[in-house]
């Protein structure tokens, strides 16, 4: 269900990624993990912890100040994110450099007898083939994620989370963006053509377990030249809805 545009619409708050937001951040994620919807009651990954060690963790501990989060102006609560990191190739060096062990850890001490699913899950993910060679890392380096509760979805918050993304990858000098999303993701494949994304390539390959018809997407976005913005701002309120 999406919120209401409009004057009784929530008043939407923006502003840099800070570490009391983990939980919050983890929250949106496993509502919104599935392909774009929840992984609530779906029995297919019930260990969130873990969830969020391979989703976000790595991104607010290596690339904090280029995350953004979005919040409720009522009531102080995030409801939504985006995350990403400027140059892939480092990223996926630091993500096996420092976080994969502490994703095997999870996973063998706990996810294995307690969450059996989420530990075949990760199990094949641990498996998939690395992509640091994908050609399109040349042009489009930096990548992102980004996620709204489903409550806070159609309001606007997506398209202005990518845009402060955008604006402070192009004052990094980054020349373009890229991202995976999924064939199945209705959300997801319409507005990131919205916002001026263009399909790079498809490849059909699961990311779930028990999954059939499963299509990686990738998009991709050229930046303007490097241009100083307000993103560089830290802690304080960046736009109002
Ligand atoms: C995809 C997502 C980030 C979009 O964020 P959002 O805040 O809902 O999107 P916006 O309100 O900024 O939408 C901007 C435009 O994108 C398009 N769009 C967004 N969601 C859409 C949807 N569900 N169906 C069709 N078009 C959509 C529309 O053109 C929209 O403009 P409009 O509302 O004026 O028509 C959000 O739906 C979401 O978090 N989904 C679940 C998690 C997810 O799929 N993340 C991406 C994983 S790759």
């Amino acid at each position: 269900m999406s919120a209401p545009k409009g004057p009784h619409a929530p008043q939407i708050g923006y502003r840099p990624f800070e570490r009391r937001d983990r939980k919050a951040v983890a929250t949106i994620l496993y509502r919104t993990g599935f392909q774009g919807e929840s992984l609530e009651g779906t029995g297919r990954f019930d260990d969130r912890r873990l969830f969020a060690l391979v989703h976000t963790e790595g991104y607010v501990a290596f690339h904090a100040r280029d995350a953004f989060v979005a919040y409720d102006r009522a009531d102080g609560k995030v409801v939504g994110y985006v995350l990403g990191a400027p140059d892939s190739t480092t990223h996926d060096m630091l993500f096996r450099r420092r976080m994969a062990w502490r994703i095997a850890l999870r996973a063998f001490l706990v996810s294995w007898w307690r969450y059996p699913e989420s530990f075949r899950q990760v199990r094949m993910w641990s498996k998939l083939k690395e992509d640091e060679a994908a050609p399109y890392y040349v042009e489009y380096p930096a990548h992102l994620h980004i996620d709204i509760l489903p409550e806070y979805q159609r309001m606007g918050i997506g398209e202005k989370l990518m845009r402060l993304f955008e604006e402070r990858m192009s004052s990094q000098g980054v020349s373009g963006i890229h991202l995976i999303t999924s064939n199945r993701n209705l959300k997801a494949l319409p507005f990131y053509r919205k916002i001026g994304y263009t399909m790079l390539e498809q490849s059909p390959g699961a990311y779930w377990r028990d999954l059939e018809g499963q299509v990686s997407v990738v998009f991709g976005k050229s930046l303007a030249s490097p241009c100083r913005e307000q993103t560089g701002a830290t802690g304080s309120d960046l736009a109002q809805n």
